[in-house]
């Protein structure tokens, strides 16, 4: 078996250490043979389903922030990013500095992946034991409710890290394209990480000593059109157990929806720009002061759909908890225990995702 190495190694049967999803049906697939096709398995309990419209917040918008103002150490702008992750745990961000070709390839590349047929794709399946590769996460019982996505996860950082026996690297520009954009997405990220450090009352790089490297996952989700979108999600409601997880969807569809005040939101996409959210761990980190929120994906008759979700994420052997400065036995008791980051994945993803439901495997008695 071919297995390239970038620099220093990887076992070649290391795995995530995160568990398993079972191997479902490329829903991809299904609709090659039959586009009208909306399968049981697919059909959401009716309290699941999406547009109940009394229930859409349709006027509201998350936040956008300017990044490059957050760059250059820019105080209102700050403000308002501690304002939008304790009130949305959503934003959008322009000015991000990563240069539209490089988007646009990144896209372009995960799309013909996609387009090439099930026997190519497959040589990058998921292993039975692991999530990384082409497959789906999350399914954990032959009864659950399927979403109407197909996905390839990968690790990208370290670069050590990276198993190129999952990596489609015959596939038109696809190693050069994630190559540029994940590189891309560390500065990014790296400067969140540094701007939520000084919220949380840490040295600017606080958070990266805490995690020890800048550790980051790539999930490419394919959202096929659908004949019924009343009936199905794209991905059900989870939160993201990463520490931020920054998304570059696609330009015109709208279709990623967040749980703000009790109602589903809409995020309208902003052309160029990256859909930045809190995960779990920054709002364990943060002892609840930031907000994971509840996100979701629908699905639309026209078009399919393609997003890239960059998971920044703590090492497994990280311990997460509370930070200390964030922590005001009075007014702020500590709300979450200490866990070690993987054996909080490998919990979280043993469940069928249930919103946020999961957390309450850190949550305290008090709250
Ligand atoms: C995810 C996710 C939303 C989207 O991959 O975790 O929430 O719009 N994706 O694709
Ligand atoms: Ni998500």
């Amino acid at each position: 078996m071919e297995l390239r190495v970038e620099s220093g190694g990887i076992q070649e049967d290391e795995n995530l250490g995160w568990g398993a999803s079972l191997p479902v049906p490329s829903i991809q697939e299904i609709l090659r043979n039959d586009s009208q096709s909306v399968p049981d398995r697919y059909i959401q309990e009716h309290k699941d389903r999406p547009q109940v419209s009394e229930n859409l917040h349709a006027s509201l918008d998350i936040p956008v922030l300017d990044f490059s103002l957050l760059a250059k150490g820019d105080e209102d702008e700050r403000r308002k990013l501690d304002l939008a992750c304790k009130e949305w745990g959503f934003f959008q961000i322009t000015n991000h500095g990563v240069a539209k070709e490089v988007l646009h390839k990144m896209k372009t590349a995960v799309a013909a992946f996609f387009e090439l047929p099930l026997q190519e794709k497959k040589k990058y399946a998921m292993a039975a034991n692991d999530l990384q590769g082409y497959g789906q996460a999350y399914v954990v019982s032959e009864e659950q409710k399927l979403d109407w996505n197909d996905l390839i996860f990968l690790i990208t950082f370290p670069t050590e890290k990276r198993n190129f026996k999952f990596w489609p690297v015959t596939s038109p520009g696809f190693k050069e394209a994630v190559d540029q954009y994940s590189t891309e997405l560390q500065k990014v990220a790296a400067e969140i990480y540094a701007n939520l450090s000084v919220l949380m009352g840490l040295d600017r790089d606080g958070l990266l000593k805490l995690h020890g490297e800048l550790k980051q996952g790539m999930r490419m989700n394919y959202y096929p059109s659908c004949s019924r979108p009343d009936l199905v999600l794209g991905v059900s409601p989870h939160s993201d157990g990463s520490a931020i997880t920054l998304l570059l969807q696609d330009d015109e569809i709208t279709a990623l929806q967040i749980k703000h005040e009790g109602s589903w939101v809409d995020v309208k996409p902003i052309p160029h720009s990256l859909v930045v959210n809190i995960g779990d761990t920054i709002e364990i980190l943060s002892n609840g002061v930031y907000k994971s929120i509840e996100h979701r994906a629908i699905t639309n008759e026209k078009k399919e759909r393609i997003s890239i979700a960059t998971f920044m994420l703590p090492d497994n052997e990280q311990e997460i908890g509370p930070l200390e400065s964030m922590v005001d036995e009075l007014h702020r008791p500590r709300m979450y225990r200490k866990i070690k980051f993987a054996d909080y994945a490998r919990q979280v993803l043993a469940r069928r995702m249930e919103g946020k439901a999961h957390t309450d495997i850190v949550k305290l008695d008090n709250n």
